[in-house]
């Protein structure tokens, strides 16, 4: 073999050996991930997905309403599970609803984000929680 040659299959033989352990982290990272997220879900408790979330910035640690979002408490009396599910995901669906009207009135300078990309039965959780309160 001359000095090329030997260089040559040295970069080809790193070249595997990287190739080899993208797959493998790969395939780890994945696995990890679910099994990470779905212990993560069932440990947590309502009101600490509320913290997660970070609910308490606009709505209060103990859910008593800032100056940026209202109290929660008594939403039992206007939601259901599902129903407050649904806002939480898109709270732009219930824009048209005389008692959200009136809320967004009382607070032009914030507004209620979308949480659509967490997980639904984080959610459930949550809904759970706060309707409990
Ligand atoms: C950036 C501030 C902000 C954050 C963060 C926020 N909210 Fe809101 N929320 C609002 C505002 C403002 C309203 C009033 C309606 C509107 O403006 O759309 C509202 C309305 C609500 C309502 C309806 C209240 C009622 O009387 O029916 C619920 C329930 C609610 N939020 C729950 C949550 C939960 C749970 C979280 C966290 C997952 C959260 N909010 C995060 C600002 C916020």
């Amino acid at each position: 073999m001359t000095n090329a040659q030997k260089w040559i299959a040295l970069f080809l033989l790193l070249f595997l050996i990287l190739l080899g352990l993208t797959y493998i982290t790969e395939g780890e990272y994945t696995d990890d991930a679910v099994t990470e997220e779905s212990t993560e879900n069932n440990l947590l408790s309502g009101e600490q997905i509320y913290a997660d979330l970070q609910c308490a910035n606009c709505h209060g640690e103990n859910l008593q309403g800032t100056e940026q979002g209202p109290k929660l408490f008594n939403l039992a009396k206007n939601w259901s599970k599902t129903e407050l599910i649904n806002y939480l995901r898109n709270p732009k669906d219930f824009g048209s609803k005389e008692r959200i009207k009136e809320l967004k009135e009382k607070y032009p300078d914030s507004f209620m984000p979308e949480f659509n990309n967490v997980d639904a039965k984080k959610l459930g959780k949550l809904a759970e929680y706060l309707l409990s309160k």
